[in-house]
């Protein structure tokens, strides 16, 4: 099949990428020629493991291509995809200008029969309103369907993820449109979701919105359990174990960030206060996510007796979770900034993130470590921000040596509680009584105000 992918970013890269591995002849479009000039040398733009071989692979297997041009890019293209960014908005609604953008553009450019699939993440009616705008713009009479396809991608296993998909979802009114995008996913035997316009795009929300609700949950879980002597992570095992509720997604932690779930459950609930309902429960999830990091933080500075000035901490992970270079909505960078912002000095590393990091964060009070060793030498404390695996695997004997209190701040309980407790570390971690949470409880209690306002 001949496919034109329009945005190179993680959907639409990887979608490209995929395709023509399996055999279609992909072009790929974006307005952004650096980007392009990028991917045709394998330099990708994004760090997402296993992409760069298959790209460079079907490039010179000649069956991807890329250009900044959308009419040579859609010319001969059976199927065109859409993958263009829906950022939040600032009344908390997806910003869809690109999407607007890109379909009057295909509507001008459009001589023969395409599907036009939408994969870029819209609210409920964003699909009709692209028909509309692609035929408003029609120069000739051509004929045209517009499909809802949305994706599911995890970042850091996107490519797993586009390979091995648990369903796909395939929203149409043509029954022509219909079967050619089966024909175009059928060979992966999984099961195909075919639904209208509206259920297409609410069910990508709805997935989205309920995986966030899971991690509110469970990190309400584990303030109870912290208070009763509960563990959360045994919890989460019992519960998992359940087939109706699932291993998946039940981990506590400082809250749920990146670039879907805050910027996708924020938007779904915009859509319920739109067609006048208040969708209570989300209006908790996501406030239950805005303190989690909070909560996290007030152990720190209640730790030290509230007084962050002249402390050093070794922080482990700045990405939004592990696997990826992303940092956007990053919890780990908005705690980074907080403990900052209350006078500490942050010794920090990440084994993808530091780039991106650095442009966001700055260097005042900032130490860029180049690895997580050289991060904790000499602080006052070890604090762990993401989920990478490797920091799990940290030499306990060497953060002892390197750490001049032995404290641990686990904000995503990826230390094995025994080992560090064995090790006589005081740990504080989430949702578990611990050694250290006797300590705090014999401290004053209270949390600066100050701690409540994110930023510096
Ligand atoms: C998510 C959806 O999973 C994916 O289907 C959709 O297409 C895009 O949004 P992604 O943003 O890549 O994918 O990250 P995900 O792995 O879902 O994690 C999101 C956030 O939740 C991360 O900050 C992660 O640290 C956090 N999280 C995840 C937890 O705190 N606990 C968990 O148990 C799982």
């Amino acid at each position: 099949m001949k496919i034109c992918v329009i945005g190179t970013g993680y959907v639409g890269l990887v979608g490209a990428a995929i395709f023509s591995d399996w055999g279609n002849t992909i072009v790929g479009v974006d307005i952004d020629s650096e980007k392009i000039e990028r991917i045709k040398k394998g330099e990708m733009p994004i760090y997402e493991p296993g992409l760069s071989e298959i790209v460079l692979k079907n490039i010179s297997e000649g069956r991807l291509s890329f250009t900044t041009s959308l009419s040579e890019g859609m010319r001969d293209a059976e199927i065109v995809f859409v993958c263009v960014g829906t950022p939040q908005s600032e009344t908390g609604d997806a910003d869809l200008t690109a999407v607007w953008k890109v379909a009057e553009e295909i509507g001008r450019n459009l001589e023969t029969y395409k599907v036009i699939v939408l994969k870029s993440t819209v609210p409920v009616g964003t699909n009709e309103k692209v028909k509309k705008l692609i035929k408003d713009n029609l120069r000739f009479n051509t004929e045209f369907d517009v499909v809802s396809n949305p994706e599911f991608l995890r970042e850091g296993y996107s490519v797993e993820d586009m390979k091995n998909p648990d369903r796909t979802v395939i929203g149409s009114d043509s029954p022509k449109a219909l079967s050619i995008m089966k024909s175009l996913y059928a060979h992966l035997g999984k099961p195909i979701v075919e639904a209208d316009f509206k259920s297409a795009e609410m069910i990508k929300y709805a997935s989205n919105a309920f995986l966030a609700s899971k991690i509110s949950f469970i990190n309400e879980m584990a303030q109870i359990c912290e208070r009763s002597g509960a563990d959360v992570s045994v919890v989460a095992k019992g519960m998992g174990l359940d087939s109706r509720v699932g291993p998946k997604f039940l981990n506590a932690g400082i809250g749920y960030g990146g670039s879907c779930f805050p910027k996708d459950v924020a938007a779904l609930y915009k859509t319920s206060t739109d067609q006048a309902y208040d969708f209570k429960l989300l209006r908790g999830v996501m406030e239950v996510n805005e303190l989690q990091k909070n909560y996290f933080v007030s152990k720190i500075v209640r730790y030290f007796g509230g007084n962050l000035s002249g402390k050093t901490f070794g922080v482990l992970g700045l990405a939004f979770k592990e696997n990826t270079d992303d940092i956007r909505e990053s919890v780990a960078i908005e705690v980074v900034r907080i403990l900052r912002g209350l006078g500490a000095y942050l010794k920090v590393f990440d084994p993808q993130a530091m780039y991106n990091s650095k442009k966001v964060l700055g260097e005042v009070d900032i130490k860029y470590c180049l690895d997580k060793y050289e991060a904790i030498e000499d602080t006052d404390a070890l604090i762990i921000l993401t989920e990478w695996k490797e920091f799990g695997t940290i030499d306990l004997e060497r953060v002892k040596n390197s750490l001049k209190s032995h404290v641990i701040f686990d904000g995503r309980n990826i230390l094995d509680r025994k080992k560090v407790e064995e090790a006589r570390f005081t740990y504080f971690a989430i949702g578990k009584r611990t050694n250290g949470t006797e300590l705090l409880s014999k401290r004053p209690t209270g949390t600066p105000g100050v701690i409540l306002k994110n930023g510096d």
